[in-house]
C-alpha cells in the first residue's frame, strides 16, 4: 500500500485546478441547470480567507456529483472535481483495499448506512434479474454485534435478515450460523448476501471470512460478500499485519468504508466499493436527465465532499497516515494494559481502538463522566471507549485513576 503524501500547497493547487475545470455559474451561460453556487448573503465568494481554502471554495462553488463516475461519465459539468473522487476511489480500493487496477467501481455515499443498503440493493437486484429470485427467496445473514443498517436495508428491500449469535470472543457461532442456514433454506431461501465486519460499532472485532464461507458452500447457495468497513475500513488496514476482508480475496464483492468516522472527514462520507460488473444492477436508467444515468441511492451529493477525504489522504500520504493510526493503538494497549492491572473484563481486537468493558464492573457515574457509550442505554451490559485522535492520554490517565480510586473503595 502506498500514495504520497503531497505538500500542502500542491493539494491546494490540484483541488482549485480541478474546480477550475468544472462549469462556473458565475462565469458561465448555464441556464438549464436546476442547481447554483451557495447562497450569497452567507457563503460569499469575495470572502478574503477563500482563495486559501481549497475545501470551501469547492463546497461554495456547489458541484454536484450524481451518479457514479468509475463507471462511466456523469454529468459533464462537474469532471473536474469528479477526476479527484475517481483518483479517491482508485486509492481505497485499489491502494487500501487491494483491488486490481480499474477493477471496481465506487462513490462517495452520505454515510455508511447508505453504502451498506447500496451493497444490498445491487445483490437483491442481481438475484432477480439474473436467477429470477423473489425477494422472499434473498437473505441477509449477518451475526448479532452488526451495524442496525443491515436491518434498516433488509427492511427497505423486502429482504429477510438472519442473526447469528457471536461467541464469547464476538466471532460468529459457526453452530448457530449451520443452525440458521439449515431453517433458512427449509423457510426457502435460496440466495444470500453476507454481511461481514471490519470492526463493528460496539466491540471493534474484526469477522474472518473462511470459517464462515465453508459453512455456507456446504448449504450450496448462491451467495455474494460484502464487508462493512464504516469504521475499520481506514485503521485496520493499517494496523493489522493481514486481512482477508479485501478485494484481494476473490470472495470479496464489496466494501463500505467511512471517512467521517476514523479519517476525520465531514459527515456524508460514506465510500461505497465493487467489484467491476456489479453496481449496473443498481442503475436506475429511468434518470435519463442526468449524463450517465444514476447508480446511487442518493442521488445528488456535493462533489465538497469527495474532495475532503481525498485532501486529508493527501495530506497524510499512507506512511503518515500508518503512523497516525499506530499512535491510536499504542494509546489503546495502554488503556487495555491498566485494565488488566485492575482486573476488569472488557474486549478487544488487538489491531483496533475500541475498548468495550464489562458495564457490571464501571461504576455508573464513571461511564457518565467520560460520556462513555452502552450497547443499550436502558440496560447496559458494555460500555465502550473508542480511541479517537481527540481522546488523548492525559483523558486517559484520569479516567484510568478514577477507575482505580472505585476499585478500592
Ligand atoms: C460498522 C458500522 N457500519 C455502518 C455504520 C453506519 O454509518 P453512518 O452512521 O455513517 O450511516 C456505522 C456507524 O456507526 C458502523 O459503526
Amino acid at each position: 500500500m502506498f500514495w504520497p503524501k503531497l505538500p500542502n500547497k500542491q493539494v491546494k493547487e490540484k483541488v482549485f485546478s480541478a474546480l477550475s475545470r468544472n462549469l462556473n455559474y458565475r462565469e458561465e451561460k448555464i441556464l438549464g441547470l436546476p442547481a447554483t453556487y451557495l447562497d450569497q448573503e452567507q457563503f460569499y465568494f469575495d470572502a478574503p480567507f477563500l482563495k486559501d481554502a481549497a475545501f470551501l471554495s469547492v463546497l461554495i462553488h456547489n458541484p454536484n456529483h450524481i451518479g457514479c463516475h468509475t463507471y462511466q461519465k456523469g454529468e459533464s459539468y462537474f469532471s473536474g472535481t469528479q477526476e479527484l473522487e475517481i483518483d479517491l476511489m482508485r486509492i481505497c480500493a485499489e491502494e487500501i483495499f487491494g483491488a486490481t487496477a480499474g477493477g471496481y467501481d465506487g462513490y462517495v455515499a452520505p454515510g455508511g448506512t447508505e453504502a451498506n443498503i447500496q451493497a444490498q440493493w445491487v445483490y437483491r437486484n442481481y438475484f432477480q434479474k439474473e436467477k429470477n429470485a423473489k425477494p422472499h427467496e434473498i437473505a441477509l445473514i449477518f451475526s448479532e454485534d452488526v451495524h442496525y443498517s443491515a436491518y434498516k436495508g433488509c427492511n427497505l428491500l423486502g429482504i429477510k435478515a438472519i442473526t447469528v449469535s457471536v461467541t464469547e470472543n464476538r466471532a460468529w457461532n459457526l453452530q448457530d450460523l449451520e443452525k440458521k442456514l439449515t431453517a433458512a433454506q427449509q423457510a426457502g431461501i435460496k440466495y444470500l448476501i453476507i454481511h461481514l465486519s471490519m470492526g463493528t460499532t460496539m466491540f471493534g472485532s474484526v469477522d474472518t471470512s473462511a470459517p464462515v464461507l465453508e459453512i455456507v458452500r456446504k448449504h450450496n447457495m448462491d451467495y455474494f460478500v460484502h464487508v462493512d468497513a464504516a469504521f475499520g475500513g481506514f485503521i485496520y488496514p493499517f494496523t493489522a499485519n493481514s486481512t482477508d476482508l479485501s478485494f484481494k480475496n476473490p470472495e470479496i464483492s464489496s466494501i463500505t468504508i467511512d471517512g467521517h468516522k476514523m479519517l476525520q472527514a465531514p459527515y456524508g462520507t460514506g465510500i461505497f466499493l465493487c467489484r467491476k460488473g456489479m453496481i449496473e444492477y443498481a442503475q436506475t436508467a429511468e434518470a435519463s436527465y442526468v449524463q450517465g444515468t444514476d447508480f446511487t441511492l442518493c442521488g445528488s451529493r456535493s462533489g465538497a465532499n469527495a474532495i475532503a477525504v481525498w485532501m486529508i489522504l493527501m495530506t497524510h500520504g499512507s506512511d503518515g497516515w500508518k503512523y497516525l493510526m499506530q499512535k491510536l493503538i499504542d494509546r489503546t494497549d495502554h488503556i487495555c494494559e491498566t485494565l488488566d492491572e485492575l482486573g476488569i473484563d472488557y474486549f478487544r481486537h488487538p489491531a483496533m481502538n475500541i475498548v468495550t468493558l464489562k458495564a457490571s464492573q464501571v461504576p455508573a457515574n464513571i461511564a457518565a463522566k467520560y460520556h462513555l457509550v452502552a450497547d443499550n442505554f436502558q440496560h447496559p451490559k458494555w460500555w465502550k471507549i473508542v480511541t479517537m485522535m481527540h481522546v488523548e492520554k492525559n483523558i486517559i490517565d484520569e479516567f484510568l485513576m478514577d477507575l482505580h480510586q472505585s476499585r478500592l473503595k
